[in-house]
């Protein structure tokens, strides 16, 4: 994170505090949040995109009261996907119309929250949602602005992308077939629905702006098609969000001026070809704004050499905390931050606490050979789908996200207690 430094005994400090104390302070496991470098991140991107663009920042990556008031105080707006991130956007005062509201199952009670709310757009992610929500709208006296959510035919991996014809998941309307021009043409009908534009995402954790560029030419193409039948120039699309982030020192990430740059060029140059009036684009970037401001410190427990083959470094979390490793077998980097080492470095595999042998934090890393018991280690760029991932699995009590800015530290998800798990256990 920005504002980590190492000092010369070797102690890590973030925001100004050593961890030693934050762990003392905190206890570990804990997320440490480094509040300044989120809100530089912000800036970047509102700045990268300009007046004439809108971050959405997708709150499924990591959303709390704190996060929503930062964004507010940077300008960005909010991408949520349930009535539970709504519901806490609202709380702690989001303006609604600053609200994208996502989904592939919304419910009904969702949408007529989101409805009467007055979120800014809703994302309409199926044929049977074009009537629901144009149904709610017009019960509720209201025309909601919607965008519709098309799959362009693009697969974003890691480093490459491949062209399918039909995208074989869950979201979105196909273009493919005519399907998405079929869904615009629907919801231009109903009286409940403003349509202001057509959305895509395509993946997650990407580095080539490859198929970014794909998605945006498509998506442009569909709005000339729209012009063309309708008469109708929808004025904003939405490229979703997807930009990788480094884990560890293989990864290349792509800055937010690069996005922004190659997104609007491919766009404007579109829309001149087409002759279509370039509209107001939108971006959701959740991993690429959190995830490197914050790292997970554990304590280290049992460490176990296994002759011929790795020492196993157990932590005092594991899977819990961060179940990316074991879910997409993702690579992260870790350090032992509470004191130097000249000792030779030991392959290891820092592994969790948890009641199975994929409970693997850290797949391989080198940790000085002396490491012992009690010492504090980091596992960096956690800030992503860790704590919005994490479970009570073997009953673990999910860690506490502490923000920490100009040398003070300040819990801003509390660290649950088995009070928690048995107020939940009313047998
Ligand atoms: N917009 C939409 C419609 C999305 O579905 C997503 C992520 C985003 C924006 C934000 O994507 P980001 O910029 O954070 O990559 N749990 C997985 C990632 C799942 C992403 C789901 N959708 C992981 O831990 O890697």
């Amino acid at each position: 994170a920005g504002t980590v430094t190492r000092n010369e005994d070797g102690v890590v400090s973030v925001g100004g505090i050593e961890v030693t104390r934050l762990a003392e302070e905190f206890g570990t496991p804990a997320y440490f949040l480094d509040e300044a470098d989120f809100r530089a991140r912000c800036r970047a991107w509102a700045a990268a995109f300009g007046k004439d663009a809108d971050v959405f920042y997708a709150g499924k990556a990591f959303l709390s009261r704190a996060i929503v008031r930062w964004l507010k105080e940077e300008g960005l707006n909010l991408d949520v996907c349930s009535g539970g991130e709504l519901a806490t956007a609202l709380a702690a005062g989001m303006p609604a119309e600053r609200i994208a509201f996502h989904g592939n199952n919304k419910s009904v009670e969702e949408i007529e929250r989101a409805v009467e709310a007055g979120v800014g757009r809703i994302v309409l992610d199926s044929f049977q949602e074009i009537v629901r929500v144009a149904h709610i709208a017009q019960r509720a006296g209201k025309r909601q602005r919607v965008q519709i959510r098309v799959t362009v035919g693009v697969e974003a991996h890691t480093h490459e992308f491949i062209a399918t014809a039909h995208e074989d998941q869950k979201f979105g309307i196909a273009l493919a077939g005519g399907q998405a021009a079929e869904a615009v043409r629907r919801a231009l009908k109903l009286d409940g629905l403003e349509l202001i534009g057509i959305h895509s995402h395509i993946g997650s954790q990407i580095f080539d702006m490859a198929g970014f560029e794909v998605s945006a030419r498509r998506v442009v193409q569909l709005l000339a098609e729209v012009r063309d039948e309708h008469g109708v120039e929808l004025p904003e699309i939405d490229l979703g969000g997807g930009l990788g982030i480094a884990y560890t020192s293989e990864d290349d990430p792509r800055e937010p001026h690069e996005i922004a740059k190659s997104l609007t060029e491919i766009v404007t140059r579109e829309c001149e070809a087409a002759g279509l009036r370039p509209p107001r684009i939108s971006v959701e970037p959740g991993r690429a704004i959190v995830g490197p401001t914050a790292f997970t410190l554990y304590e280290v427990g049992t460490v176990k050499p296994l002759e011929g083959l790795r020492t196993y470094v157990s932590v005092d979390g594991g899977m819990s905390d961060n179940i990316r490793t074991a879910l997409y077998d993702a690579e992260y980097s870790v350090a032992l931050v509470s004191r130097t080492s000249e000792a030779a470095p030991m392959l290891s595999r820092v592994v969790g606490k948890h009641c199975e042998s994929g409970d693997i934090v850290v797949k391989d890393a080198f940790l000085p050979a002396d490491l012992a018991p009690g010492d504090l280690i980091a596992v960096p760029a956690t800030g992503a789908y860790c704590r919005s991932m994490a479970s009570n699995y073997n009953h673990a009590l999910r860690p506490p996200v502490v923000a920490v800015a100009d040398g003070e530290a300040r819990v801003i998800v509390r660290r649950e207690t088995e009070e928690d798990l048995l107020r939940l256990d009313v047998g």
